[in-house]
Formats: structure tokens, C-alpha cells, sequence
């Protein structure tokens, strides 16, 4: 019998016990990376990473995380392929999956990554569509287990604060998955989209979207944010800004949380918009960790997608 091929196209493609699981693992290999021990199961294996959008973490830490698994991490910008000449996308994932053992994918629209994950022969990772960005929820709930411990998790409340957008729609299927309270506060016209609320609301997710920053944060263990106008919308800065008046992180919100309160960002980060410098550059911030534990939570996900590691059993 042969089993399906597995992808991370979004956090909702695992189940509660993987989704655990791989974060355990992300903390084992930060460990043992540490100590001078990372494990190399990835020798001979190639991951193709295109990149169709700009990124500094996604792009060096699977690049340098690949390396320390012993694997080979293959760079390509979209501009510089024929898939930004117009080959299809069905034909660019049969033709890297000849070559390589995984593609890893940076690009606009969330179809695209479903067609190259329909066609790849190889598992298919997503590194943010303007719909989801998995990998950094993934390293964002690592750093909610360093804070307050792994078995924590399901108990936290989590305050996004901001756009309803890609990084947001990840945090939502995130709490589907693992059972945590999040409360988004957006302003009118920025809520997130009922294609990935209404399933995860339907599905029992204890999630709602609220008008005022103050109720989101209200007893909240994570207070986190994001640009407001992300890769593609940069047209829309100047009306992005006034709808988003009154939605910064600043000092005085974050005393809304509770006194042990995190505060994350995924970066890059507007200090001045979204965030105040006091606070992301503050006592609470733990954005450099969150940088950081892309590294390890991504090495999770290639042990298990390229080298075959199962999350569970
Ligand atoms: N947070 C994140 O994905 O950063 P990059 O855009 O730099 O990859
Ligand atoms: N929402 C942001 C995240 C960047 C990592 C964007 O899509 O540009």
C-alpha cells in the first residue's frame, strides 16, 4: 500500500497530535542544535525554494536549516524561472519534482501553491500565499511553549490585533487545531475572510473577531500584530493607515494583557504603525526568538516532509 504524499499548504493539513508533536520536535532540535548535535537526515536531499515575494527569515532559515540537516537548499526567485514567463505552475512542479526531494513556495495567490502541490510529485511547504502563512505560526507557538510551557498551549489566549490577513488567517486555523482562545480586534472592512473563519468557527475554534483593540487584549497571555499593508499592497499604505488609527500595539494596550503577557510580531515590523518601539523593542517582546525558532520549527517540518520522520506513531 502506498501512502499519500503529505504537504503543509496550512496548519489545518495536521492534526492536534501532529501539530504538538512537531512542535516538540522544534524544540528538541533547537536543543540539540545548542549542544553541537544536529541530527543530519537530510544528506542528498534537495528542497527547491521559489520565491515569487521578498523575504529575509523564510528564506535563510530554511536555506541554512536545510544545510544543518545535511540537505541541499536550491534558491530560485519566480522572476528567474520560466514560471515568471508564463509556464504553468502544473508544469514547473512536475518538472522540479523530477529533480528535487521538496518545494518550498513563496507566491501571491493560494491557488497556485494548490496546483503545485497537486502536481509535485514531492511534498509542497507553503511560505506564505497572501491567504496563509503556516511556518510562522509554527515558530510563533514554539514561542508561546518557551513562555509558558508546551502543555500550556491549549489554555492561552491570543490577542491579534490588526489586519485580518494571512498571518492572522494562520493564528486562526492555528487555535482550530490546537484548541486555544483568539480574539482578533480589526477595524471595519479588515476582518478576516469568512473562507478561512466561518470553517474553523463551524469546526468549534474558539475564535471572534471584535471592533476594540481593549477587548482582544483583555486577559490575553499573547498580544501580537502585523503590517498593515502586506507584500502586494503597498499601493494601499495611505488608506491602510488611516483604517488602522488606533489599532497600535503600544504600552498602554499591552497593559490591557495580562502582567505576563508576550508580545510577538512576525516581522518585518513599522515601529511608529503597528507597533510602538516600546513595545517591540520592550521587556515583553520576544520577536528575535520568534525569528529565530523559524529555524527550528522548519527543521521539524523537513525532517518529517523530506526525510520521511513521522510526527506521530
Ligand atoms: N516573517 C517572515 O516571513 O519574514 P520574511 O518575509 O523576511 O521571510
Ligand atoms: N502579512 C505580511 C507578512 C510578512 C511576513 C505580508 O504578507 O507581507
Amino acid at each position: 500500500m502506498t501512502t499519500a504524499k503529505r504537504d503543509l499548504l496550512a496548519l489545518t493539513d495536521l492534526s492536534t497530535a501532529e501539530l504538538r508533536a512537531l512542535l516538540r520536535r522544534a524544540a528538541e532540535l533547537k536543543r540539540l542544535q545548542k549542544a553541537g548535535a544536529c541530527p543530519t537526515p537530510l544528506a542528498g536531499r534537495s528542497l527547491a525554494m521559489v520565491f515569487e515575494k521578498a523575504s529575509t527569515r523564510t528564506r535563510v532559515s530554511f536555506d541554512v536549516g536545510m544545510r544543518q540537516l545535511g540537505g541541499h537548499p536550491l534558491m530560485l526567485r519566480g522572476d528567474e524561472l520560466q514560471l515568471g514567463r508564463g509556464e504553468s505552475a502544473a508544469d514547473t512542479a512536475q518538472v522540479l519534482g523530477r529533480y528535487v526531494d521538496g518545494i518550498m513556495v513563496r507566491t501571491f495567490e493560494h491557488d497556485k501553491l494548490e496546483t503545485l502541490a497537486k502536481y509535485a510529485p514531492v511534498p509542497v511547504i507553503n511560505a506564505l500565499t497572501d491567504l496563509l502563512h503556516p511556518c510562522q505560526i509554527l515558530a510563533d507557538l514554539q514561542t508561546c511553549a518557551e513562555a509558558f510551557g508546551d502543555a500550556a498551549l491549549p489554555d492561552l489566549r491570543v490577542a491579534w490585533i490588526g489586519d485580518g490577513n494571512n498571518v492572522a488567517h494562520s493564528w486562526i486555523n492555528g487555535a482550530r487545531v490546537l484548541g486555544f482562545e483568539l480574539v482578533l480586534a480589526c477595524p471595519a472592512g479588515y476582518a478576516p475572510d469568512p473562507a478561512v473563519l466561518g470553517p474553523a468557527q463551524a469546526a468549534g475554534a474558539k475564535v471572534r473577531v471584535v471592533r476594540a483593540p481593549s477587548e482582544a487584549v483583555a486577559g490575553a497571555h499573547v498580544v501580537t500584530t502585523d503590517v498593515w499593508a502586506s507584500m502586494g499592497q503597498e499601493q494601499e499604505q495611505a488608506i491602510r493607515e488611516a483604517a488602522f488609527a488606533g489599532y497600535q500595539v503600544d504600552a498602554a494596550l499591552m497593559a490591557g494583557a495580562r502582567d505576563d503577557a508576550i508580545f510577538l510580531h512576525c516581522l518585518p515590523a513599522h515601529r511608529g504603525e503597528e507597533v510602538s518601539a516600546e513595545v517591540i523593542d520592550g521587556p515583553r517582546s520576544r520577536v528575535f526568538d520568534e525569528a529565530e525558532n523559524r529555524l527550528h520549527a522548519q527543521k521539524a517540518v523537513l525532517e518529517w516532509l523530506l526525510g520521511g520522520r513521522p510526527l506521530v506513531g
